[in-house]
């Protein structure tokens, strides 16, 4: 099972990578956007690591729904709401619960997927986070159907997502800010989707942690 505590671990470690990767985060999308990803994912996760110690308190539901809640109010952009929808879908999946099993967590991970994907009508191959999300998703599903244990499922689901990332650099966007730009979207790395990339990262990281 995945303890609470794993997913604590999760976030924490996602919000040190944020941090680290900040400036990193900010000069992709001053190519190709507005140059504000790291500086909107670090203000939201530096605000969520102050909110962990009361939200950790309750069961993942309410966790998670916090999280969500947190990017909604703190991350503008497109990224905010986006990455606010995964965790408030993630949250609804877990509510009442205190450990998920592996097949809970693809489910729920899987049902946030789906909430961005409703939320920014985008698609495969857009240019956008869901290139890294999707196929994260798909390999992630298919690992624990053949029977990996969550740490063994998520570094096969980064595996995934680090493909998924480098296969927006020869893209041209056609969702957000980037797609302004036409043909001179092409050639860059998308910044959202190099962020999906340590979401995932950060998940193997604190399922292996905690093996
Ligand atoms: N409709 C969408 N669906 C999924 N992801 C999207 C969408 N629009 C933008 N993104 C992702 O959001 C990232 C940009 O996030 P950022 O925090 O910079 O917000 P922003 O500056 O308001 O966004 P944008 O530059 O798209 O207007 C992009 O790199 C892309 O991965
Ligand atoms: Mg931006």
């Amino acid at each position: 099972m995945i303890q609470k505590s794993t997913l604590v671990d999760w976030i924490t470690l996602y919000a040190q990578e944020i941090s680290a990767n900040k400036d990193e985060l900010t000069a992709l999308d001053a190519a190709i956007g507005d140059a504000d990803h790291g500086i909107n994912m670090d203000r939201g996760f530096t605000e969520v690591m102050q909110r962990i110690p009361s939200l950790q308190e309750q069961d993942i539901g309410s966790l998670f729904k916090g999280i969500g809640m947190t990017l909604l109010s703190k991350v503008g952009g497109a990224s905010g709401p986006l990455y606010g929808t995964l965790f408030l879908r993630m949250g609804m999946a877990a509510s009442g619960k205190e450990a998920l099993s592996l097949a809970e967590f693809v489910t729920e991970l899987s049902a946030g997927v789906d909430g961005i994907r409703q939320r920014g009508s985008a698609r495969s191959g857009d240019k956008t986070m869901l290139d890294v999300l999707a196929p994260a998703v798909a390999a992630l599903q298919e690992a624990a159907d053949s029977g990996l244990d969550a740490c063994q499922a998520l570094e096969v689901a980064a595996v995934a997502a680090a493909a998924g990332m480098k296969a927006t650099i020869p893209m041209q966007a056609s969702r957000g800010r980037a797609s302004y730009l036409g043909p001179r979207s092409i050639g860059h790395q998308d910044p959202g989707a190099t962020s999906a990339w340590l979401l995932i990262k950060a998940a193997a990281g604190a399922m292996c942690r905690a093996r």
